[in-house]
């Protein structure tokens, strides 16, 4: 059965008090409201993620990502952050392939395979961000579009590996604009990869799999699209960043 997770994007936001105060806040507020089976992934900066693993230590349904990790192992990369070191501060995840790492560090599909493999081979597992644009959505086979970031991100992996996967569907076009994706766009897509994914693994592995959708999900549009038969949970931005309406937005799970 396929896990569902809600997990909150931080980009580059908040600073280091802040983002102690955040987490603690979560975890009490989940501890005290949130019933069921949930994962909850915090994606903050990298530079706090050994800190905050202190202040999820007790909380069980609580897990911490990278937003992004180096497709190498080490060496004369300034600024960059290798899986292994994420490793071995204990991060279990990491966002790969969000559409900003796209956009403004041209990062292709080519580079993201690189980088998932790395991630996998630490044991770290991808979170693979896909999606497309307003432009694709509106002139182009926009499905096939994000199938194909699946197909040349993804599919050289063996099914075992790709069990560790977890994929985000991130429209572009609903990324910090307010703009929702209705459930029903969200679910035809949605469907639709996992269909892809069936198609090289098999639906066993397919249905393994959790797809979360990303885009402008608030605490007033997380239940319905969630209620979504493929939509898994949800990869949140803007609204991760306030306890409240994250913490909302996980009861609606
Ligand atoms: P918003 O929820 O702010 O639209 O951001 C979505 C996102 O990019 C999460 O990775």
């Amino acid at each position: 059965m396929r896990k569902k997770i809600v997990a909150g994007n931080w980009k580059m936001n908040k600073l280091s008090e802040e983002a102690v105060a955040l987490t603690s806040e979560l975890v009490n507020m989940a501890n005290d409201e949130v019933q069921g089976d949930v994962k909850v992934i915090l994606c903050p900066p990298a530079i706090y993620l050994t800190t905050l693993a202190k202040y999820i230590a007790d909380a069980p349904n609580f897990a911490l990502a990278a937003q992004n990790c180096s497709d190498k192992d080490s060496g004369a990369f300034t600024g960059e952050i290798s899986a292994g070191m994420l490793q071995s501060i204990g991060v279990g995840y990491v966002l790969i392939g969000h559409s900003e790492r796209r956009q403004y560090f041209g990062e292709s599909n080519a580079l993201l395979a690189a980088k998932v493999d790395a991630a996998l081979s630490k044991g770290i597992s991808p979170i693979f961000c896909c999606g497309e644009s307003l432009d694709q959505r509106q002139n182009e086979d926009f499905i096939g579009f994000v199938k194909n970031q699946i197909t040349e991100s993804l599919f050289h992996l063996s099914a075992e590996q790709l069990l560790s996967v977890v994929i985000a569907y991130e429209p572009i076009w609903a990324i910090g604009t307010g703009l929702t994706a209705s459930a029903e766009q969200a679910q035809e897509m949605h469907k639709a990869l996992r269909e892809h994914l069936a198609s090289k693994y098999g639906s066993a592995v397919a249905d393994d799999i959790s797809i979360l959708y990303g885009g402008s999900v608030t605490a007033a549009s997380a239940a319905e699209l969630f209620a979504a038969p493929d939509i898994d949970g949800g990869l949140v931005g803007g609204a991760s960043l306030k306890s409240r309406e994250f913490t909302n937005i996980i009861k609606a799970r």
